[in-house]
Formats: C-alpha cells, structure tokens, sequence
C-alpha cells in the first residue's frame, strides 16, 4: 500500500494544477485518473479540442469569405475533415503527454483507475481490468469534474442524439445541426459548423443566447451568427428528439403562442449545462454531504463536511470554467500548507471562442441595474478602430462600466477581435481597482485592438473617446 501526503482524484485542470502546486509546496502527491489520458474533460474533450476545430474551421471560413478582398486567390478550396479531426486529436495528444511529462517531473504517482473513498484516508483505485490497489492518504482533493446534462424527453443516444463530446469527433459535417441551448457550448460548437458549410438551428428556452453574460454580448453574438447562417427559436421548450436512424426529429413549444414546431436535422446536439461527477466515488463512506444540484458541499477553504478531504473546479458551486477550477487547486494545496491564499471570484474571466470572441470581467449592466449601483458606460466600436479595419474585423464592441462617482472599473464586456486575450488587461485593471481614467491615460500601442479598451475606458470616465 502506497502512503502519501495528498491524494488528488481527477485529472482535469483542477486537479493537475492542484498536484503541482502540492508538490512544490513540499508535499508528497498521488492523483489518480480513470481515464488512460490525463487533462480530464477540458484536454480531452473540452477547451482544447473545442477551440482546435474553432481554429480551423475559422480558418476555412475565412479562406472562403475573407481572403479574395486581401488578394489571395484560393480556387479549388475544399474541406479534408477527416484531417481536421485528425489535427485536433494530435493536439489533444500533445498536451496530454505535456501534463506526463509535469506529473514526473514534479514526483507525483500517477494511479490508472476509478478512485472511490473505502475511509477518509484510505482510496481504492480500480483499474479497467477489475484489479485493485489502496492508496493511502492523510488528504485528499476531489476534482472529479462533471457530465453533460439532459432534458427530460432527450434521450442522449451518443449517434444521431449527441453531447459535445460526440460532437468533436464526427465522421462527417452535418447538413443541418439541432442544437438544444444557446450557451457557450452550443454557440462554439455550432459556429464550428456554420462556418463548414453546416445549417445550425438553436432552440433556446430563454429570450437570449448566452445568457449569463452582459445581455448587450449576446444581442451582438446572435447578430454575428445570424450572417454566418444560425437560425434561432428563442423562447422554445423542447418537447422532445427522435432518432430516425439517418436523422432527427426535434419538437419544441414556442413559449409565446403555444405553437409546436418540428425541426428535421442530421444531428441534435444537446448543450443544456453540465452536472457534478461523483458516481461511484464513495460519498457515502465518508459522509461527505452534496446540495441540492449534486456538486460536493465545501465551506470558505473548499474543505467538505470531513476535515482533510476538499473538492475543487467543476463537481462545486461557482463556473465551470477550467481557470476557475486551477485557481481552486492552487488555492486549496496553499490552504493545506498552511498558508492564506484568496480567490477573487469576481474576477474571472468569462470567454465564449466564437468569431469575434466574447468576453467579460466583473459586474453586468444588468447586475449593477438590479443592485441599484450607480455607474456609467462607455463604449467604443470595433469599426473605429484602425487595427480591427486593417484586419478586416470590425464587428462588436468594447463597453466598459465604471462606478459615477468613484470612476472605478465596474465590469469590462467584449465582444471584438483576440477579446479572449483583451480581457487578461481589465482582469488586472480591475484587480488594482483602477479607475477608467487610469486606463484611459496609459499607452497603448497603436495599431492594437487593445486601443479599443482604453477608448472605451475615456468613453466611460469622461465621455471623451479620442478616435470616435
Ligand atoms: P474535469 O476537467 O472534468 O476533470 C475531472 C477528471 O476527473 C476527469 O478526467 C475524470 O475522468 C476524472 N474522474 C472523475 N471521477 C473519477 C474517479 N472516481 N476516479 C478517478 N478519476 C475520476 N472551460 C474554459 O475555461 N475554457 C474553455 O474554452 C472551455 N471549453 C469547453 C468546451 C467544452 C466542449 C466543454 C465540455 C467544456 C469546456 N470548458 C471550458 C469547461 C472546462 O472543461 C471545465 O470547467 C474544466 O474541465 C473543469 O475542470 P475540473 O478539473 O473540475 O474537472
Ligand atoms: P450553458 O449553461 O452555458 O448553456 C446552456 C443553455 O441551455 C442555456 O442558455 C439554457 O437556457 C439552455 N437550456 C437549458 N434547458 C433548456 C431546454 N430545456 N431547452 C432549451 N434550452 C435550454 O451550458 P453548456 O453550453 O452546456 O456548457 C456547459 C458548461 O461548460 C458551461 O457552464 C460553461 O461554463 C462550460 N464551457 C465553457 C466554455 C468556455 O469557457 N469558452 C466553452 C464550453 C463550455
């Protein structure tokens, strides 16, 4: 029986980051995966391979509609899938060996297996051939991640009826792709296809597209996906999909009138949220307590109900964002080594990878509305902007809230060319708790898209945009 000082289950970005950081802390670390390739459900079959065919398939888009304006002649252009797919498994690979080579080159164990608890220090690891082992440990971290979610009358039959999962590794591009739910993942996974060649149609329960995000981000989103060829039945309850064998039937009900309407797709990509991972972990053998969604209960240091045992990133409350679920591992292994690290939860980042991206910092117009907060905004255009012009990508805007009397940083909304990247200098803007002035007055290089975020910032302290 192995012993070590830490026991991490869950090999995702919560999990990994958190092993490393117990490991230069001093600790002695186990992690232990069930899947043969570490990085969980963000390196396998989330961020990484999701934004690889976002990259590509932009790629081809921008072939077809983009590069005859700049003078590149592209006759005879043509879409090799099977390569593409090909290319995005390599790049899944790549990273996957990376965070190997990080386990051994930090000492952790690695453990091949399903980890559930037999007592608070005692994990059995069993591998996919039925043989077990016992690691023991004095803590452990859970990071066991999460699942997607259905509806009732969705029955998800990984062929015709899929998840993103499936949906990263088709052997064809769908004719017309369903997709019940308009968030982040029907909205990435659906440009993906739009953009090679695919009808999308979007059935949304609510009035908007990604719906957690500033309502103006979404309003402009849906605008874009609409010229790339997005239908939208917003307001739709979904009935229920059926399989036809070479196809799909979806019926939803129009919440405004009552009406059905049925749509015939080749595949229904179900994308209605995520749920918390504990099958088979062994809860109940320790007494570790979940709420009333399934996600492991924590208190203020991520600790469960049971001193020693803590649980990070997706399987608890809060975004299911991969750098949300790092910041929880590197934040619970300093709470076990004693220290008296912090998450600013406020600040973090919220990014959609469509094109222009989407992303967003801090409070929305709507949270800051509803709080009776008293703020101004600014707004600046990307079709202002001199870079995004040379660029050819003019679409969205940058809008920026700031407290009216203080001037302080509110929230900072993007919805623009690289907004992915942009977003990191507000995060740091608004963690120094600058004032829009503050930003206003720094330089920016020119020509950037950044530029945009410092007119933005002098639209929303002063109303004095320099170049609009
Ligand atoms: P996970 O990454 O889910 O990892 C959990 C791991 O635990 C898995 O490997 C699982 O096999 C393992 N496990 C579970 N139970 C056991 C057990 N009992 N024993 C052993 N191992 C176990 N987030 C972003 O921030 N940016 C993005 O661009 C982004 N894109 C995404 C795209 C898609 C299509 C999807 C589905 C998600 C995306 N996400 C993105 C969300 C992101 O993937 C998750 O928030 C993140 O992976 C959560 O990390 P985690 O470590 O909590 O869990
Ligand atoms: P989501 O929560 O983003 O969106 C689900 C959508 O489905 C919502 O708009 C919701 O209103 C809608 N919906 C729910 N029930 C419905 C119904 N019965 N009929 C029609 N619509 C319905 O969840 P999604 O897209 O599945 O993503 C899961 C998680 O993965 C997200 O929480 C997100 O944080 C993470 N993710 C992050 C990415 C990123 O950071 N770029 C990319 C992809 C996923």
């Amino acid at each position: 029986m192995s012993k070590f000082d830490v026991t991490v289950i869950g090999s995702g970005p919560g999990g990994y980051i958190s092993a490393i950081r117990c490991a230069q802390l001093g600790m002695k670390v186990a992690i232990i995966e069930r899947y043969p390739n570490l990085g969980g459900t963000c390196l396998n079959v989330g961020c990484i391979p999701s934004k690889a065919l976002l990259d590509s398939s932009e790629h081809y888009h921008n072939a077809v509609h983009k590069f005859k304006t700049h003078g590149i002649n592209t006759e005879g252009l043509s879409v090799d899938f099977t390569q593409m797919i090909a290319r995005k498994a390599d790049v899944v690979k790549q990273n996957a060996d990376g965070i190997s080579y990080l386990m051994k080159k930090n000492k952790i164990t690695v453990f091949n297996g399903h980890g559930s608890f037999v007592s608070k220090n005692q994990i059995l690891v069993t591998k996919d051939d039925g043989s077990t082992e016992t690691v023991e440990t004095d803590k452990t971290i859970i990071a066991t991640g999460s699942k997607p979610s259905t509806i009732p009358g969705v029955a998800i039959d990984k062929t015709r009826i899929i998840t993103s999962t499936e949906a990263l590794k088709l052997t064809e591009i769908p004719k017309h792709l369903l997709l019940i739910g308009g968030g982040v993942i029907g909205i990435e996974l659906g440009s993906v296809y739009a953009r090679l060649g695919s009808k999308v149609s979007v059935v949304e329960f609510t009035d908007s597209i990604i719906g957690t995000m500033d309502r103006s981000l979404g309003k402009e989103l849906q605008k874009i996906c609409k010229k790339l060829g997005f239908d939208f039945y917003l307001k739709h309850k979904v009935t229920g999909v059926e399989n036809t064998g070479n196809g799909v039937v979806l019926k939803a009900q129009n919440l405004a009138n009552n009406e059905e309407i049925s749509l015939e797709g080749d595949y229904c990509l179900v994308a209605v949220g995520r749920h918390a991972y504990t099958d088979k972990l062994g809860l109940e053998n320790v007494g570790i307590a979940k709420d009333e969604r399934g996600r492991i209960q924590v208190d203020g240091h991520l600790e469960t109900g049971v001193k020693g045992i803590y649980a990070i990133g997706d399987v608890i409350k809060g975004a299911m964002l991969a750098h949300k679920a790092e910041e929880e591992g590197v934040f619970v292994a300093e709470v076990i080594a004693g220290e008296k690290p912090h998450i600013n939860y406020l600040l973090i980042p919220g990014v959609v990878y469509t094109w222009p991206e989407v992303a967003a910092v801090g409070h929305t117009e709507e949270e800051l509305k509803a709080a009776g907060t008293p703020y101004k905004s600014g707004q600046f255009p990307f079709v202002a902007s001199g870079r995004a012009r040379a660029g050819m990508d003019t679409d969205g805007f940058v809008k920026v809230l700031a407290h009216k009397e203080t001037d302080e940083i509110l929230g900072v909304h993007i919805i623009g060319p690289r907004a992915a990247d942009l977003i990191a200098e507000a995060v740091v803007a608004m963690e120094y708790r600058a004032s829009a002035e503050d930003i206003g007055r720094m330089s920016h290089a020119h020509p950037t898209y950044a530029e945009a975020l410092k007119d933005a910032c002098l639209a929303a302290s002063e109303n004095r945009a320099l170049n609009m």
